[in-house]
């Protein structure tokens, strides 16, 4: 635990990318300087962060790091606009969000509680996946919701929340960026965001609903090795201006907080129309892979209750599951 504090006390002392010398350092963390030495290999080794020694300037990461700062967050939300937040759990490194606070569901913890990390050592995708969650680079963040209601009440839940994702990124300042069925937020084909919807309850109610949000912020090559898809990243995409993680999780926050008020007194039907102005692949081919097959055709959009429709030899058909592959290439 004091490691892991003198690592954290480590890395905001170093965030600036500026040098900052061993005795510097040492009198910070109230240390040896051979201690601080360690204390770099730890950071090093363990979250695979590229710091640069000098023998008369000291140490210096290749790159700043904007970490992630709870009351920073707190600041971006506009109360002016009633945007409140549950609690903010700020980790600095977890397994995965989603699965802290699926387990934090079966104790007191409230409804839109908040998880962030700033690295998942087992970040979960679609489809048993792995999530590739580097340290101090991108968002992991997960919201829980909690509703007296069954799940079936709930279909299509997981649709609003890829919309409130997607406007929350408009809000943020991006444009050109698509929802892709069923919760894929990509820009010019290219994956930048993923949601993981998670729900456990009794059949009569209650349920609690985690959703889990992955954003590419700074993510680059080198961490993206594992990646097998065409990926971007915020920073790749234009200058978003200072402290972006803490901003763009903060419209997160409040994008989401709203969805799950609302879902309940509006339904699906809303976020259908919300969800066609972020659906830029109608008309196009599309592959939809199932367990066993795949089925081929033109992309018609959703259906009502938040499936997909595609157009197959010439019949309407609706899916409720799979994983829809865009046939036109990367452009
Ligand atoms: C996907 O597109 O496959 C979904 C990716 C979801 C990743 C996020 S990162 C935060 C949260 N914690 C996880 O382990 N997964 C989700």
């Amino acid at each position: 635990m004091a490691e892991q504090h003198n690592s954290v006390r480590l890395l905001q002392l170093l965030s600036d990318g500026a040098f900052h010398s061993g005795v510097e350092l040492a009198q910070a963390l109230g240390i040896s300087r051979a201690a601080v030495w360690k204390q770099i290999q730890v950071v090093r080794d363990a979250l695979g962060l590229a710091i640069i020694s000098h023998k008369a300037k000291g140490y210096r990461l290749s790159r700043a790091l904007e970490l992630l700062d709870d009351k920073k967050i707190a600041s971006y939300l506009c109360a002016d606009a009633g945007e409140s937040i549950g609690p903010i759990s700020l980790h600095f490194s977890i397994d995965s969000t989603n699965s802290w606070l699926m387990a934090q569901s079966e104790t007191e913890a409230p409804s839109g509680s908040v998880c962030l990390a700033e690295r998942q050592t087992r970040g979960r995708g679609r489809h048993g996946r792995t999530w590739v969650s580097p340290f101090g680079g991108n968002i992991y963040l997960s919201m829980l919701w909690r509703y007296a209601m069954p799940m079936s009440q709930l279909n299509g839940i997981s649709i609003a929340c890829g919309v409130a994702v997607a406007e929350a990124l408009t809000e943020f300042g991006l444009s050109g960026h698509a929802l892709k069925w069923p919760n894929d937020l990509l820009w010019r084909r290219r994956k930048l965001a993923g949601i993981l919807m998670e729900a456990k309850g009794e059949i009569n109610g209650p349920t609690s609903v985690v959703v889990g949000v992955g954003l590419n912020t700074g993510l680059d090559d080198r961490q993206a090795v594992e990646i097998d898809q065409a990926w971007a990243s915020l920073e790749q995409i234009r200058d978003f201006g200072e402290d972006i993680r803490n901003r763009v999780a903060a419209r997160l926050i409040a994008h989401l907080d709203r969805t799950f008020k609302e879902f309940p007194r509006t339904g699906l039907q809303p976020y259908l129309q919300r969800w066609a102005d972020y659906d830029l692949y109608r008309g196009e081919q599309v592959c939809l892979k199932l367990a066993d097959n795949a089925v081929c055709g033109d992309y018609l959009g959703l259906s009502a209750d938040g499936g997909i429709t595609i157009l197959v030899n010439g019949e309407q058909c609706r899916y409720s599951v799979g994983e829809v592959q865009l046939m036109r290439p990367d452009t």
